[in-house]
């Protein structure tokens, strides 16, 4: 442990990558269920080398302050770092490293997961049943949507939203996709670049894959609920804010789409009172898109690498904010 250099990891983490971490780092662990409230998290990284942060941890300049002028990594456990003021860690030579790639297959997995529960009411089934309900065969009852042969609309097509659409060949369905630049046709394989109003109008199903960052904060709003489907499903696995709440609200209340399946709200968690959680053509789950033991396990790994690169002074696998090494 001595002359090991700091580290702060805001929860507990698999141990695959915790053992990692440890052969070369004095790792100090946050015990509780719930992330360190900020001012316990600056208490916590002050005089620290490394923090290893989670979504749910804010990274901004009051705690690159207080983590002091020694600290020379941040190593993210998650492929999205919204959470994080790049430019801040940019400024200071702090590389920002994150888990691309590891997850992508299981958060589509999770996206198709939504779809289908949607599609086939398997939550309203699961409720109806369990609530003694189920008295016969019904030919008008439980009725839900095709998935094979509907159109998919990808919003955003990074490594997450091409895996979505693999999969939709296999539902022989049609795959549309939106996002500012057309990829080679190798690459979008039979998806077809559309702008995003045609993706909404055209579209059964929508699925949103893209970072959180200005321009994709509230993308998709009343304006955009109108241009759907009246049948349309939308599922977000990307990030709560990239959907206007009170836009989805009032859109799945008078039924303007038919459904809502979300892995991610704004604010999260969302909050009970939420009029969100009245509705019954809404399903949810609490950002699990890449909670499987296996990804995991190879998020907490990438993680520790990440962390010890950037320790040792070398360049990290996966930097979220590569021009710092043009800066350092
Ligand atoms: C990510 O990686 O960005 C997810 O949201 C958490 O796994």
């Amino acid at each position: 442990m001595a002359g090991m250099p700091r580290v702060f990891v805001t929860r507990k983490i698999p141990a695959a990558g915790l053992q990692r971490l440890q052969a070369g780092a004095a790792v100090t662990v946050w015990p509780g269920e719930l992330p360190p409230p900020p001012d316990i998290l600056r208490a916590q990284v002050a005089g620290c080398t490394g923090l290893l942060s989670l979504v749910t941890d804010r990274v901004d300049e009051a705690l690159l302050d207080a983590a002091g002028p020694q600290l020379r990594v941040v190593s993210q456990m998650a492929v999205g770092v919204d959470n994080i003021d790049l430019d801040a860690c940019t400024a200071r030579g702090v590389p920002v490293g994150h888990t691309p790639g590891v997850l992508t297959e299981t958060t589509a997995d999770l996206a198709w997961a939504l779809l289908l529960a949607a599609a086939r009411r398997v939550v309203d089934g699961e409720r109806f049943v369990r609530s003694g309900n189920w008295k016969t065969f019904d030919p008008l009852h439980m009725l839900g949507l095709d998935v094979h042969g509907a159109t998919l609309g990808c919003v955003g097509f990074g490594r997450i939203g091409q895996a979505v659409a693999r999969r939709a060949h296999g539902f022989g369905m049609r795959v549309l996709y939106a996002q500012p630049r057309a990829l080679a046709a190798a690459e979008a394989g039979a998806a077809r670049h559309v702008p995003l109003a045609t993706l909404l109008r055209e579209s059964d199903f929508i699925t949103l894959h893209t970072p959180l960052n200005p321009q994709t904060r509230h993308l998709i709003g009343t304006p955009q609920f109108e241009l759907m489907k009246r049948s349309a499903v939308l599922i977000n696995t990307a990030r709560g804010p990239i959907v206007d709440p009170q836009a989805l609200y009032a859109a799945l209340h008078a039924g303007q789409i038919a459904h809502a399946a979300l892995d991610v709200t704004d604010p999260e968690p969302i909050l009970m009172d939420s009029p969100l959680l009245q509705l019954e053509n809404l399903t949810i789950t609490p950002h699990v898109g890449s909670a499987t033991l296996q990804t995991r396990d190879r998020m907490a790994v990438l993680a520790a690498e990440n962390m010890l690169a950037g320790l040792a002074g070398a360049r990290m696998p996966h930097c979220a904010n590569p021009q710092v090494y043009a800066t350092v």
